[in-house]
């Protein structure tokens, strides 16, 4: 089989290495693709928001199958663009993509398919957003409603800072994206993420995982893309995984085929695990990053077959298996991530690391002869497998720390949650 990934992140390293794994893969090539990718496929240096361009390469490279990485080629219809061409792809349509593209259509769904979510209101101008915040108090959620590259969500303590987020919304900070604003409570409890393969009717959950989104230690500092993950999530026992499943993930699945716009591809549900059960927070449409690389790391099965059963609609009957082994990522950012960082110092001493335990994905990176230089603001996620977290904690850092690069930082907590856990 002929495989084009388009994604150029630490997720698509990982799924790169997962498929190249598999005995029915033929070529594989990444597009754009990073310093990680070019070891083990192809990186074809195209602009992956040129549709034509992406059904051109996979034309002239007779690739079977397109599977799409990140979010915004998924939001921009894609995938709607390689089916046009005649070719399988691994992600959802355009119409399909709203579940990650506009948080007031996933409230809607919600509303329509009974699922679990925070109370919320959805305005189109300031004036009435801002009463409603008057009326609900604080401490209350601002969301813009479109893509803002992990930017667009405050969870506002005092009702000035909810205020400001909805100026902000709508004097255009986050350009159309800010055109609608939701507003809902705040939900109380444990986050953990869930993700689901879905091939418009029929859904096989995959495993769950936990993140860090701030910068720094102690979840302290800015927002970021995530700063390491662990899978599973301790806090999704096989009872809440089915909970999930039954009464998140199914009735969204339905009501988005009755609606004329199935699904297809893998559905990552952010949840909010309360006394009451399980909430949902958000969907996402693709992987997540990092959680995509502990994922990656735990299943046994062959992620082609899957993704391909995916992409033909034919799910139904598959069973992946999972190592019963934790994975953990920590994610190497350069200094100043997630604000302005510089490009271009060299990496050494990541080539020897991989093991059988032992993976480092890359993200922002890029070649320059014999040299690994970084070339983006997260820029590698160091992986391990350990029978407990303690374990796969402890081989993550013992790898991050042969890592020779002066410019690069990362967090020393990742997993303490789980830790605190399984330290009773
Ligand atoms: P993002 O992934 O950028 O959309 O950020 C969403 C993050 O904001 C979540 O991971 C939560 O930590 C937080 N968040 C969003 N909505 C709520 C809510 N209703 N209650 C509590 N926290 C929330
Ligand atoms: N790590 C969170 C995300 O991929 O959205």
């Amino acid at each position: 089989m002929r495989v084009l990934v388009i994604g150029s992140g630490g997720r698509e390293h990982a799924l790169a290495w997962a498929i190249a794994k598999s005995p029915r893969l033929e070529k594989l090539i990444v597009a754009p693709g990073n310093g990680g990718t070019q070891t083990l496929a192809t990186n074809a240096s195209i602009d992956i928001t040129d549709h034509d361009a992406v059904v051109g390469l996979a034309k002239a490279e007779k690739i079977d199958l397109v599977v799409i990485g990140p979010d915004a080629p998924a939001v921009a219809g894609l995938a709607d663009d390689v089916r046009a061409a005649g070719l399988l792809c691994f992600g959802p349509s355009k119409a399909a993509a709203q579940l990650e593209g506009s948080k007031a259509f996933t409230k809607m769904l919600c509303d329509e398919a009974g699922v679990p979510t925070a109370a919320y209101g959805k305005f189109d101008n300031e004036r009435d957003a801002l009463a409603y915040l008057r009326s609900r108090g604080a401490p209350i959620v601002v969301k813009a409603d479109g893509l803002a590259a992990g930017k667009g969500v405050r969870v506002a303590e005092t009702l000035e800072e909810a205020e400001d987020a909805v100026r902000d919304c709508f004097s255009g900070a986050f350009g159309e994206s800010g055109s609608t604003v939701v507003i809902e409570e705040v939900l109380e409890g444990e986050e953990a993420s869930v993700f689901a393969l879905c091939d418009g009717h029929n859904i096989v959950m995959l495993a769950s995982a936990q993140d860090h989104k701030r910068a720094w230690d102690g979840d302290r500092g800015p927002n970021t893309g995530g700063m390491g993950a662990y899978s599973p999530a301790p806090v999704m026992t096989p009872q809440m995984l089915e909970r999930t499943r039954r009464e998140i993930i199914e009735p969204s699945i339905r009501r988005m085929a009755e609606r004329g716009t199935p699904f297809t591809g893998v559905l990552f549900a952010g949840l909010m695990i309360g006394k009451s059960g399980p909430r949902l927070i958000e969907y996402n449409v693709r992987f997540g990053d990092p959680e995509c690389q502990v994922l990656m790391m735990r299943l046994k099965s062959d992620v082609l077959d899957l993704i391909e059963a995916t992409a033909a609609g034919d799910l139904r009957g598959v069973v992946p298996e999972w190592r019963d082994e934790v994975a953990l990522t920590v994610v190497m950012a350069a200094r100043g991530y997630p604000g302005s960082v510089e490009k271009g110092s060299e990496i050494k001493g990541t080539d020897t690391l991989n093991s059988e335990t032992v993976q480092v994905f890359h993200a922002g990176t890029a070649r320059d002869g014999q040299r690994l230089i970084a070339n983006g603001g997260r820029v590698l996620n160091v992986t391990a497998l350990g029978a407990t977290v303690a374990e796969a904690r402890a081989r993550a850092y013992a790898a991050v720390d042969q890592i020779d690069w002066r410019d690069g930082f990362c967090r020393r907590d990742i997993g303490w949650r789980a830790l605190q856990r399984e330290a009773g």
